[in-house]
């Protein structure tokens, strides 16, 4: 559809959420990988407008900072009290200057599932019917709480809008609700907004009383009922909040499922609004795919998979893992029980097995760390095997340090690579090896204490022990003598 820009959009988040009961503004809960309010700005900026500006207030400054934190800053506008809706859209035409020729969007910080389709056919059919006002309403199941669509009998105009603690017995059992998003035609708007009083049961400006007021003013005022009432639901509690939650994750999973993606099991996927993939992706039970993930063509993850910021390449498979800011090369195996840290780049091919850590690491192509490793600050060459039980101790109580590895080695079982250290291409190293010294190309490595058996030791110590009869049963089934 193309719809030409609204000049505004206005987003109201200057209100504290008590029934939230949190030290955290309502609209910076989370929900999906973004906050209540970024994701009405998000559906917001899909509308391309002139003018976008969130109204704050409680907690300003803590709202303020999250807004201006983003890739694109948001402008705000100051509501000192919360003196009600219509106040709050007054406080953000008064930062645009007043008054605002052409179409005005109003939303609430709180409605997070809103999209950008549903924004662009309100103000289209805004457009399109030359109203002054366009509202967006919804049948609810339970309309408990939310401003009621009052129309009119014969017509099915709608007069007013009426709230739920303003409204009586009868206007209660209207199911049809005020989504609390408006198209408004900018100049008739600020018009009205001079007109509201106070006189309702809460003593506040209700954005919702410019309706009435404009069709008594004889003004063309009409309605658009959302396709799904899902969209518009409010958060106001935390009930609400793992609702929103459940359905928005719905609807990403679908999105990514319809784009190719397997999801075997979605009840128990978690996906967040900024992560991407390719078709033939697999997604096992269990995972959380957070932040700016991505997955490749035919990359495999889960179960149980955490993975944050973290791209996985095509044919990649990362089985029972926790990463964050990690990149797994194409075809590359991660776990089951492996921990990706920041900074950790595996190359095609290579291998992070079964409890092993890795943070700031480039492991090179075809190169395997298979078993119960820590390795940190690191760079480890091309088809280099590290034997099990090898730790990079890059700390030394003060300052980090970097461990370099070369192509083509074989590093023992239960090696220490004390950093800074630098082993050359083609080396092999004994298992055991405390590395501390940098070795050259191709030498074999050997770092660790000469083996002594004294014999007899156990009939001399601990004489008439298990361990002593069973050392004297060996030795006649041997056929000696003890
Ligand atoms: C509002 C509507 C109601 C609608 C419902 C939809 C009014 C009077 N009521 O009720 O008809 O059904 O939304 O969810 O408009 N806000 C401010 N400043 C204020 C007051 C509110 O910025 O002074 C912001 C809040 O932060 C919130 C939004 O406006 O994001 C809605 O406020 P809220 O108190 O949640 O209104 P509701 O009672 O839900
Ligand atoms: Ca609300």
């Amino acid at each position: 559809m193309s719809v030409p820009s609204p000049a505004a959009v206005v987003v109201l988040a200057a209100g504290e959420g008590t029934r939230m009961k949190s030290k955290t503004p309502k609209v910076l809960h989370e929900i999906s990988g973004r906050s209540l309010v970024g994701h009405v700005v998000a559906a917001a900026r899909e509308l391309d407008p002139q003018h976008l500006v969130v109204v704050v207030g409680h907690a300003s400054e803590q709202v303020t900072a999250h807004l201006s934190g983003g890739d694109v800053p948001v402008r705000t506008a100051y509501q000192a009290e919360q003196n009600g809706t219509g106040h709050a859209v007054r406080m953000g035409l008064e930062e645009l200057g007043g008054v605002v020729e052409g179409t005005v969007v109003v939303v609430c910080g709180d409605t997070p599932l809103l999209s950008g389709e549903t924004l662009a056919a309100l103000a289209a059919t805004h457009t399109a019917d030359s109203n002054a006002v366009t509202v967006l309403t919804a049948e609810v199941p339970d309309a408990t709480g939310y401003g009621r669509i009052v129309r009119d009998a014969a017509t099915g105009a709608v007069t007013q809008i009426v709230e739920h603690k303003d409204a009586t017995v009868a206007q209660r059992g209207i199911r049809e609700i005020n989504s609390g998003v408006f198209a408004f035609d900018g100049r008739l708007l600020s018009d009205a907004l001079g007109k509201v009083r106070t006189d309702n049961s809460q003593g506040e400006e209700y954005l919702t009383d410019v309706l009435s007021i404009l069709r008594e003013a004889g003004h063309r005022v009409g309605a658009s009922v959302a396709g799904d009432h899902r969209e518009i639901l409010g958060i106001n509690n935390r009930l609400q909040l793992a609702e929103a939650r459940r359905l928005l994750n719905e609807r990403l999973l679908e999105r990514a499922m319809l784009a190719g993606v397997t999801v075997v099991d979605p009840a128990s996927t978690l996906i967040d609004v900024t992560v991407t993939y390719e078709r033939d992706a697999v997604v096992h039970p269990g995972t959380q795919l957070l932040g700016a993930t991505h997955l490749a063509e035919d990359a495999e993850v889960g179960p149980n998979a955490r993975l944050r910021d973290t791209v996985v390449r095509a044919g990649a498979r990362v089985d029972n893992t926790v990463a964050d800011g990690a990149e797994v090369g194409p075809g590359a195996t991660v776990g089951p029980f492996a921990y990706l840290r920041p900074g950790t780049r595996l190359g095609a091919g290579s291998k992070a097995g079964t409890y092993v850590e890795m943070k700031n690491a480039t492991i090179g192509e075809g190169t395997k760390v298979p078993h119960l490793s820590y390795v940190g600050d690191a760079t480890i060459g091309d088809h280099t095997n590290i034997g099990a039980a090898s730790v990079f101790v890059n700390y030394d109580g003060v300052a980090k340090h970097h461990t370099t590895i070369g192509s083509h080695c074989r590093t023992g079982s239960d090696n220490m690579f004390v950093a800074p250290v630098t082993v050359g291409d083609g080396v092999y190293t004994a298992a055991g090896s405390v590395i501390t010294k940098d070795v050259p190309a191709g030498s074999l490595a050997v770092a660790r204490g000469q083996q002594r058996n004294i014999e007899g030791w156990v009939a001399r110590k601990r004489p008439g022990s298990a361990a002593a009869q069973a050392a004297q049963a060996a030795v006649e089934e041997a056929g000696g003598e003890s």
